[in-house]
């Protein structure tokens, strides 16, 4: 079988890892890839974005399976298109991908199943969102555009100023381009966040093993929100109560409700979920595999992940038994200074074999190129250095450990991953 795999970050090359294990696959293609993984992959200069170009590939290739692993192009309906040509893919049609797409729909969508979040009102016209925030009065305020902000589209503010400036940005100033043309504004909550994906054919769910994402650019989480400096997994904070009651409350009825609209999820669906005092309560919805979750979780998938796309595909997830390592896995960001805001790339990385990887850890590149039989730098997140063990300390204990043999020029890293699950 030959697998073409839309994509080119940390993400990708975990998913790209997982299927070279697979006995079924001869050969995988990667658009546009990067510089680890065009170690396991044949790599083409074709943008994630490029739904015709993507398509053309396609038809060059005549892969057996596509994989779209980007939320952008899920949601700009690459499926659709490749399907339409006659494709087979992994990863949901743009009405299903809707549900990360379309903040103010998933909203609806739990609001009318009953499915718990956090309460909140939608608005388009900036003095009525003003005026709704003044008269809740209850700080912080959580404002979010509606549509795809590169993860940057929510705002949490302290005070009235900070929520009326937060608003403004959105719908008077256009920050936030057309995903800000409508805003959600929505109830404070508190709790230790769980990132669970799960498989889904659009009638069944099989929840994968339970992380923690660290999505502040600094230690204690300080600094600005990344798309995601380190992960863990599983997630202590996710204890069996919590996943009977997920599995009930919120999975099972997520994907029956967008069945009964008339849109059936298949692939990967992220619950971003918070363990409120008042139980747990869905943050957001994404439509694809999380990055870097998905460095943590796949490591510990003992299925083959083709039997998986298969049975997605067949629509026959009920009949497959997906297995996990009892292991812990964790993986810990090395980004370039000054990332997520303005930094520079192209800086040689040392501490990596011809491969890319090291003896100490497995290394996920997330942007990283090679030129001349060089790894240089070349992306804000660079490198996800990997672990696992028999327990999380162990996993965390090796993985610093390669970090410490890797180094660029002002690259920078988390020294706190997995202290908050140690912690419990
Ligand atoms: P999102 O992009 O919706 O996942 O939001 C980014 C981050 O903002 C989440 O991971 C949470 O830490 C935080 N957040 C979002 N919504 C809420 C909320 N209603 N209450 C508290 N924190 C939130
Ligand atoms: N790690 C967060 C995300 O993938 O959206």
């Amino acid at each position: 079988m030959n697998i073409l795999v839309v994509g080119g970050g940390g993400r990708e090359h975990a998913i790209i890892t997982a299927l070279s294990k697979s006995a079924k696959v001869d050969k995988i293609y990667a658009a546009p890839g990067n510089g680890g993984i065009s170690k396991l992959a044949e790599c083409y200069p074709v943008k994630a974005t490029d739904l015709d170009g993507m398509l053309e590939l396609a038809k060059k290739l005549q892969p057996d399976y596509v994989f779209v692993a980007p939320d952008d192009p899920l949601v700009l309906g690459m499926v659709d298109k490749l399907n339409d040509a006659g494709f087979k893919t992994f990863g949901p049609r743009a009405n299903a991908a809707i549900l990360e797409g379309s903040k103010v729909f998933s909203k609806a969508l739990m609001k009318k199943y009953n499915i718990p979040t956090a309460g909140y009102e939608t608005f388009t016209d900036a003095d009525k969102a003003v005026e709704y925030i003044k008269a809740q009065n209850s700080y912080p305020a959580v404002i979010k555009c509606d549509g795809l902000a590169l993860g940057k589209g929510v705002i949490i503010a302290k005070d009235f100023d900070e929520a009326k400036d937060a608003v403004h940005s959105m719908l008077l100033d256009g920050k936030f381009g057309a995903s800000g043309s409508e805003i959600v504004v929505e109830e404070f909550m508190t709790g230790p966040e769980v990132t669970v994906l799960a498989f889904t054919d659009g009638k069944t769910v099989k929840p994968m093993i339970s992380s923690m994402d660290h999505k502040r650019a600094y230690d204690n989480d300080e600094g600005l929100n990344t798309g995601g400096m380190g992960t863990i997994a599983p997630n202590p904070c996710y204890t069996d109560t919590f996943k009977a009651e997920c599995m009930e409350k919120i999975f099972k009825p997520t994907i029956a409700a967008m069945q009964a609209e008339g849109r059936p999820f298949k692939g990967c669906l992220y619950f971003g979920l918070m363990l409120t005092p008042n139980g747990a309560k869905v943050i957001e919805y994404n439509c694809r595999f999380g990055d870097p979750e998905t460095q943590v979780v796949l490591p510990l998938l003992e299925t083959d992940l083709v039997d998986i796309i298969e049975a997605i595909w067949e629509e026959k997830l009920d009949t497959l038994d997906i297995s996990w390592s009892n292991d812990s896995c964790a993986c810990v960001v090395m980004a370039s200074g000054g990332y997520p805001e303005k930094y520079e790339t192209g800086k040689e990385i040392s501490g990596l074999d011809e491969n890319g990887q090291s003896t100490a850890a497995y290394i996920y590149h997330a942007g990283t190129k090679l030129e001349n039989g060089k790894f240089l730098t070349a992306g804000g997140r660079v490198l996800g250095v990997t672990a696992t063990g028999a327990d999380l300390q162990t996993a965390l204990d090796k993985a610093y450990k390669a970090v410490d043999g890797i180094s660029f020029e002002k690259a920078h890293y988390r020294k706190d991953i997995g202290q908050r699950a140690l912690k419990g």
